[in-house]
């Protein structure tokens, strides 16, 4: 019930009254007014007038089961969620949860995470308060050679919405960085649980760097955060809930070839690398060649020094721009 009146009362401009709130939910005036001051304890700022009702003036910045549900206009993506303060690793509880038995779409949230985890056993710091860390698990029915493309539906997920929420443009770094003014925002962290031929859950974790004011000196050159590129502060749970609803659409056309060929344009618009100069770091040989973009599977083409188109697989290799990070 407090998710249902919250999101009233963040749909309304005008103030809306004790008693609408009362019949539209079917519950009392004492329980109304208890919501009410849950909310205000949690830093909703709510103005209410005898006679007119109540008024969200200001909306804290705070990932709560609450405040992420009400700006959800989604099916499936985020239909469970579980939302704490500090944990490990959202990526851990969401693969507990799936052993479990949780359904397809459980989005697990953390305002800090202690121990969060980047790609190739790295670390993931997630700074309370100011950052992302979330993770959405999937039962696909697809073979589990097709998996590691979702890490790049994600990505292009992230990239639309952090666009569209910040205004100010954002490209991937293939496979799935996601990068403002060519230093890192944001990372993706993809796991799957499988047999050879059967997927049981794949968890895809995104590490969102949102308010920060600095970014540490030893990352300063590679990362920084949406907020030090805009000069302006984003509400954390706008921001999820507009990648679940790009997440959600982009899913439902993946699902019709199991493939991305119906985005690959839109992906190669973000991609950063494209047309530029990539040094392909294969344990077998490393080389160099320049990006032309990704295939429907989800492989960036490097076309190398002899004319040669080479696909590069995502699970196998990463990519350096020859000048830096990107
Ligand atoms: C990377 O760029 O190396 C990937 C970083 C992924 C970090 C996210 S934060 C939410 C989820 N939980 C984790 O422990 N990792 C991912």
């Amino acid at each position: 019930m407090k998710t249902e009146i919250l999101k009233l009362l963040q749909n309304s401009k005008e103030s809306v009254s004790g008693q609408e709130i009362c019949n539209r939910f079917s519950v009392s005036r004492t329980a109304v007014w208890k919501v009410i001051n849950q909310l205000k304890e949690e830093g909703y700022v709510i103005d209410a007038v005898q006679n007119k009702g109540y008024r969200i003036l200001s909306t804290p910045d705070i990932l709560t089961e609450a405040e992420i549900k009400s700006r959800l206009n989604t099916e499936w993506a985020g239909s469970t969620l579980s939302c704490l303060e500090e944990t490990d690793s959202t990526n851990t509880d969401c693969k507990k949860f799936a052993e479990q038995g949780a359904k397809h779409g459980l989005l697990c949230t953390a305002d800090t995470q202690i121990s969060g985890r980047g790609r190739r056993g790295r670390a993931w710091e997630s700074p309370k308060g100011t950052s992302v860390s979330m993770t959405l698990l999937l039962r696909p029915e697809i073979k589990p050679n097709q998996a590691p493309q979702l890490t790049l539906v994600m990505a292009l997920a992230v990239a639309r919405a952090i666009s569209r929420i910040s205004g100010e443009t954002c490209s991937i770094k293939w496979p799935n960085d996601i990068l403002m003014k060519d230093k890192k925002i944001c990372g993706i962290l993809t796991e799957m649980s499988a047999e050879m031929d059967y997927v049981h859950y794949v968890v895809i974790g995104c590490g969102i760097n949102v308010n920060q004011d600095m970014i540490p000196e030893e990352l300063e050159k590679i990362a920084t955060s949406i907020k030090i590129e805009t000069g302006k502060s984003y509400q954390r749970s706008e921001l999820i809930a507009e990648i679940l609803s790009n997440f959600e659409q982009l899913y439902q056309q993946f699902l019709i070839h199991a493939d991305l060929s119906l985005f690959i344009e839109e992906y190669n618009r973000y991609l950063v690398n494209q047309g530029r100069r990539v040094r392909v770091l294969d344990p077998k040989a490393e080389f160099e060649g320049e990006a032309l973009g990704i295939s429907p599977n989800g492989e960036l083409l490097v076309r190398t020094e002899t004319g040669e188109t080479v696909e590069v697989y995502a699970g196998e290799v990463s990519v350096r721009g020859i000048y830096g990070y990107v």
